[in-house]
C-alpha cells in the first residue's frame, strides 16, 4: 500500500517547483539532459528566483551560521537550493528523496561548485528508507514542504526512522501547509487538495499545525522555537528543538470530549448536543461561560505511560462574534495549568491545543468571554483529550 503511494508520488515529484513562485515547475530528467554549461546556467536562474527574501532568503539568512559546521538531513530536497545554500556556508547536508533524477542533478551541480566534500545522497526507495541510512548522528532535520506529501502514517514511520538519526537537543524544522489554507481552498480530502497546491498528479497534501507536527514526534520531547505562517499566509514554518528523542511507535489514546457534560456560567446561555456546544458567555470581559469537568475522561485516558508528558485538549471552534479564552484548569477555576489561548471572531474554524505546563493534571476546561463590552458567541464543534509530549 505504501510502496504504491510512493511510486505514485515518484511520478508527481519528478517535475519540481523552479524556484520561487515564479517560474513554474521543471523536470529533472529535462535539466539531466543539458550539457553542464547549460544546466548551471538554469539552475542559476531558479536558486535566484527562490532565494529572493521572502521565499527562502530570510531562512536562509537564519539558519546559515547555526548549520555551520552541522550535520543536517534534508528530506526531500528537490532542486537542492536550500542544501546546496548552506553547504556553501559550511554545513555537512545528506540530500534525500524519492527521485533519482532529482539527486543525481542535485549532485551534478553541488559537484560543479566543489562542495561534493561535505554532501551525501540518500534516495528513499520506501518509506523504511531512513532506517537504512548510514550517517553520524546529525544536529537537525531538515523537511521543506516534503513530509506533508505523505499521508500521516507513512511520514511518522519516516519520522520515526530520522529521529533515530538526530542527536538529543537537535532540531526539527518543517515547511507545512498550514490548517487555515486547507478551509481556505475547500476542506478537501488530502487525496484531492495536492491537485489544488501542487497541481493534477499530486497524490496527497495533508495540512499541518505545530501539533500535528508534534503528534507525528510523539513521544519524543520538544521544546518549540518557531511557529508561524509565512508566505503570504500559504505555509507554516515549525522549528523544533528535540530535548529527549523516544523513537517508539507508541500514539497517544484519544477521548473525544462532545457528549461529556458541561455546565453554564454566570448565566451564560449553553446549548450542548453530541456535536456542538453552543455558548454565548455573559457580557462581561473575564467572566466564566462554561465548563467541562474532566474527571471521567481522565480515568479513560489512564496514566501517562511515559515520564515528562502532559496532557493536551485538541479543539474546533468557530467564533462568531467577541473573543474567547481556552484554557485547562485545576478545581479553581483561576487555578490555570496551562497557557490559555484566546481567540477572535473570524469566518473559518479555529483549530487549537490548549496544554498543562508539564504533568500538572486537569480538572476542567474552561471558556471565558476575553472581549470588553460584548457577549461574545462560540461553536465548539470537537474536542479530544490526548497525552502531549
Ligand atoms: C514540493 S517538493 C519540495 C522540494 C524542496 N524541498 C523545495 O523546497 O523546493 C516535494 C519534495 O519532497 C519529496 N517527497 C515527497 N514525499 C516524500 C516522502 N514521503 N519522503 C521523502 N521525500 C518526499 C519529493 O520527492 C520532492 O522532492
Amino acid at each position: 500500500m505504501s510502496d504504491d503511494f510512493l511510486s505514485r508520488s515518484r511520478d508527481k515529484w519528478r517535475e519540481l517547483p523552479a524556484g520561487g513562485e515564479i517560474l513554474g515547475r521543471a523536470f529533472s530528467s529535462d535539466l539531466l539532459a543539458l550539457d553542464d554549461a547549460s544546466l548551471m546556467a538554469q539552475w542559476q536562474v531558479m536558486n535566484e528566483a527562490a532565494r529572493i527574501p521572502d521565499v527562502r532568503g530570510w531562512f536562509h539568512c537564519l539558519y546559515s551560521d547555526i548549520f555551520a559546521g552541522r550535520r543536517v538531513i534534508e528530506v526531500g530536497s528537490g532542486f537542492g537550493f536550500d542544501g546546496i545554500n548552506f553547504l556553501a556556508h559550511g554545513a555537512h547536508w545528506t540530500f534525500s528523496d524519492l527521485v533519482l533524477d532529482n539527486l543525481n542533478l542535485v549532485r551534478r551541480v553541488v559537484d560543479h561548485l566543489g562542495l561534493g566534500e561535505r554532501a551525501s545522497y540518500l534516495h528513499v526507495d520506501n518509506e523504511r528508507s531512513f532506517a537504512g541510512l548510514k550517517s553520524e548522528p546529525v544536529d537537525a532535520i531538515w523537511a521543506i514542504g516534503s513530509l506533508h506529501h505523505a499521508p500521516f502514517d507513512i511520514a511518522r514511520t519516516e519520522t520515526l526512522d530520522l529521529l533515530r538519526h538526530l542527536k538529543t537537543g537537535g532540531r526539527w524544522i518543517e515547511l507545512t501547509y498550514p490548517y487555515e489554507r486547507w478551509l481556505r481552498e475547500g476542506a478537501l480530502p488530502f487525496s484531492e487538495f495536492g491537485k489544488r497546491t501542487d497541481g493534477e498528479r499530486t497524490p496527497w497534501a495533508e495540512w499541518y499545525d505545530l501539533e500535528k507536527v508534534k503528534r507525528r514526534l510523539f513521544p519524543s520531547r520538544t521544546t518549540t522555537i518557531l511557529d508561524f505562517t509565512t508566505g503570504g499566509g500559504n505555509f507554516g514554518w515549525v522549528d523544533l528543538r528535540v530535548d529527549e528523542i523516544n523513537p517508539d511507535s507508541v500514539q497517544s489514546p484519544e477521548i473525544a470530549l462532545m457528549g461529556y457534560p458541561v455546565t453554564a456560567m454566570n448565566q451564560a446561555s449553553l446549548k450542548a448536543s453530541p456535536s456542538e456546544w453552543r455558548l454565548t458567555c455573559p457580557p462581561r470581559i473575564w467572566w466564566y461561560g462554561m465548563s467541562l469537568g474532566l474527571a471521567p475522561a481522565m480515568q479513560k485516558l489512564g496514566s501517562l505511560p511515559f515520564p515528562g508528558l502532559g496532557y493536551a485538549v485538541d479543539l474546533e471552534i468557530v467564533v462568531q462574534s467577541g473573543s474567547v479564552g481556552v484554557v485547562l484548569a485545576g478545581e479553581h477555576v483561576d487555578d490555570f495549568v496551562g497557557r490559555e489561548r484566546v481567540l477572535d471572531a473570524r469566518p473559518s474554524t479555529h483549530r487549537v491545543t490548549v496544554m498543562t505546563y508539564g504533568a500538572a493534571k486537569p480538572s476542567q476546561l474552561l471558556v471565558r468571554n476575553t472581549m470588553h463590552g460584548v457577549a461574545s458567541q462560540v461553536r465548539i464543534r470537537s474536542a479530544v483529550l490526548r497525552f502531549a509530549a
